[in-house]
């Protein structure tokens, strides 16, 4: 019997190993990107797909399939569940942090049902308005809020989203919580057209979504909620910080990762991994990317272990915040 365990092991190993030489092969390689497309990480997500298909030598497909809902948990519980053969990969956001603690039942555990396979940037968000609304800096903003206490309302991508826990951690800095409405959708792409259209009053979105919007005047903007000013960016260098607007301490960026199944074959891990920090140094990526406001993550946080224990660090930081608020999605 003994024998009969060691000899399955073997082939087991031997199997992962020629898998792992012969990946990825003809099969494209997925990224299960949990918001709508055209939003923010479908655009990080997009631009990341066409320079790892280079550093993988151009004989790799990467493909972006979007699978929304539920502040991206829907997404990343179909990759938790996925085949670990390294062909459906994950890229999401902070909500890998936020979602355990605001998702009770949630189908996954981010640091047990999957394996890290490196950061990849950090977005500054914007506070934005419709075309309509009547103020042109955050001061006249934020007066025009409490002069209209629940008549506003604010869109976000679903709970544990990235615009949901900027919309939140703003309403209560400025104690504005039961002033406004809050409207879900499937990601901030269908959120920032009903924002261009005035059915919506504001948002807080990632740059890499709002800086073409903020530059064609379809919406206003009035601050970043970066600790400090983002004076690389010609278009964004010129709003304040919250904190610079008195909101003290206000400081957030979303930073993206990607993500495999618990048990894809540590070569294949490594092959993905390699890609990535190849594509990170892109200057088509990074141009694209800094382009947006974001900022290619160039740091250990490449690395699955150092992304793992970042991660690890946000969802400690984020659990204690959301109990306190007793909020919760389910
Ligand atoms: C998106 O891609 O739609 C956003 O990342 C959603 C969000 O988290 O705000």
């Amino acid at each position: 019997m003994k024998r009969l365990l060691v000899l399955a092991a073997a082939a087991t190993a031997m199997f992962a190993n020629a898998q792992a030489q012969t990946f990825p092969g003809s099969r494209a390689v997925t990224f299960v990107v949990p918001f709508a497309a055209g939003g923010p990480t479908d655009r990080v997500a997009r631009d990341l797909a066409e320079a790892m298909r280079k550093s993988m030598g151009g004989g790799a497909n990467f493909v972006v399939e979007n699978v929304n809902g539920a502040g991206g948990t829907i997404g990343a519980t179909k990759v938790a569940k996925a085949a670990p053969d390294g062909h459906t990969l994950l890229l999401f956001h902070i909500g890998m942090a936020a979602t355990p603690a605001l998702y009770r039942k949630l189908q996954y555990k981010p640091l047990e049902d999957f394996e890290f396979l490196g950061m990849i940037n950090e977005v500054p968000m914007t506070l934005i308005g419709k075309p309509q609304l009547p103020a042109n800096n955050y001061r006249d903003f934020e007066n025009y809020i409490r002069a209209n206490a629940g008549k506003l309302n604010i869109a976000h991508a679903g709970l544990g989203s990235a615009s949901h826990l900027c919309g939140l951690m703003w309403q209560s800095a400025v104690k504005a919580s039961e002033a406004m409405t809050t409207i879900p959708f499937g990601g901030t792409a269908p959120a920032m057209n009903a924002l261009v259209g005035g059915q919506v009053d504001l948002m807080c979105d990632q740059t890499t979504n709002t800086v073409g919007q903020i530059e064609a005047g379809r919406v206003k903007a009035f601050a970043v909620t970066t600790a400090k000013p983002l004076s690389g960016n010609k278009l964004l260098k010129d709003y304040p910080t919250l904190q610079e607007m008195g909101l003290k301490g206000f400081d957030l960026t979303i930073w993206h990762g990607l993500y495999a199944p618990k048990g894809t074959p540590p070569a294949v891990l490594t092959q993905l991994n390699n890609a990535l920090k190849v594509a990170l140094k892109d200057p088509d990526f990074i141009k694209k990317q800094e382009g947006l406001g974001a900022v290619v993550v160039n740091d250990k946080r490449v690395e699955p272990a150092a992304h793992k224990a970042f991660v690890a660090a946000e969802i400690a930081k984020i659990k204690p915040v959301v109990e306190a608020a007793g909020k919760f999605a389910d």
